[in-house]
């Protein structure tokens, strides 16, 4: 399969449409973006790459990295992990409330921001310098050693992260968060300002595309179940309340990011990280999901 003729057509194709949906505005440096970046890039397990547009300018990855926390808390916690976490699709918004008072201070799963919290709570208590050690283990799996967290987004997200401080705290009080409460804030805040190009996240997302080993360095970051159980977590649970929608018309294991990026995989051929920085109503890329709709029918192929 030329994967890069169909990616360089549909990227032109939807490249023509006028942008729809607003750049996040909740985060003030994220309404800084220009709406018009338009960036793809194809990683395949055979070494082809391909890239179109603003492949290689940098963005934050926010929730993306949801994926990449929760790969290095089950590396750490292992099996252990889901007794403070569920594995279910939610329904509800990324950051939404309403089901953790029912829950008991489990989230339904690691990709929302409840979910990330407490995976967050879980890395801080077994590493002894979060913060390094965390974006060290990214550079090693990304095979770039100056990737670096955006300290401006991290500030910017804290100055008005008045919800991830409602599901910390009401999390917390529910007994499923032991550390402090402002030290899991920070923590988070930085995981979401890693900075990355499409090229850099595709290529990081690879290993999932093949059964758990980094491209990098060729070794087993983690065991092929447990890389089967993250990629059905991204399908069920990486869209939220659009999970659906994302299987029904892509129909790839994915995630998102309100900085406008979608990363998907498909097992055995390829990962692919598309960035458009306006967002649908439900807070993900209008047209990244857009191209990779167009890309599953155009090239035949998906999960289904
Ligand atoms: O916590 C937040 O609200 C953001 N830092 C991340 C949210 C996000 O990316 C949701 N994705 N669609």
């Amino acid at each position: 399969m030329n994967y890069g003729i169909h990616l360089e057509k549909v990227f032109n194709d939807v490249g023509r449409e006028p942008s729809k949906g607003e750049v996040a505005k909740y985060i003030p440096e994220l309404a800084k973006i220009s709406g018009d970046k338009f960036g793809v890039h194809i990683s395949c397990v055979d070494g082809s790459k391909h890239s179109f547009g603003n492949a290689s300018e940098k963005f934050s990855i926010q929730s993306i990295s949801k994926v990449l926390s929760l790969l290095r808390a089950y590396q750490l916690a292992g099996e252990k992990l889901w007794n403070r976490v569920g594995v279910e699709p939610s329904g509800t918004a990324f950051n939404s409330l309403v089901q953790l008072e029912t829950d008991l201070g489990i989230p339904r799963n690691p990709l929302i921001n409840a979910g990330a919290l407490v995976v967050s709570d879980v890395l801080i208590s077994n590493l002894e310098n979060p913060k390094q050690e965390f974006i060290q283990f990214v550079r090693d799996l990304a095979g770039i050693p100056n990737l670096n967290y955006n300290e401006k987004v991290a500030q910017s997200e804290a100055l008005c992260g008045y919800r991830n401080a409602a599901l910390v705290n009401l999390i917390k009080d529910f007994g499923n968060i032991n550390n402090e409460v402002e030290e899991v804030l920070d923590f988070y805040f930085h995981l979401c300002s890693i900075e990355m190009s499409c090229v850099e996240m595709a290529e990081t997302f690879l290993l999932f595309a093949q059964d758990g080993i980094c491209p990098m360095n060729d070794k087993q970051v983690i065991k092929l179940e447990n890389t089967k159980r993250i990629n059905a977590i991204m399908q069920t649970c990486g869209f939220y309340d659009e999970a659906g929608e994302f299987a029904f018309k892509v129909g790839l294991p994915g995630k998102s990011g309100v900085g406008g990026v979608i990363v998907a995989i498909l097992p055995d051929q390829y990962s692919i990280a598309v960035w458009s920085p306006c967002l649908n109503e439900k807070g993900n890329s209008y047209k990244g999901m857009k191209l990779l709709e167009e890309f599953t029918t155009a090239t035949g192929y998906s999960l289904f």
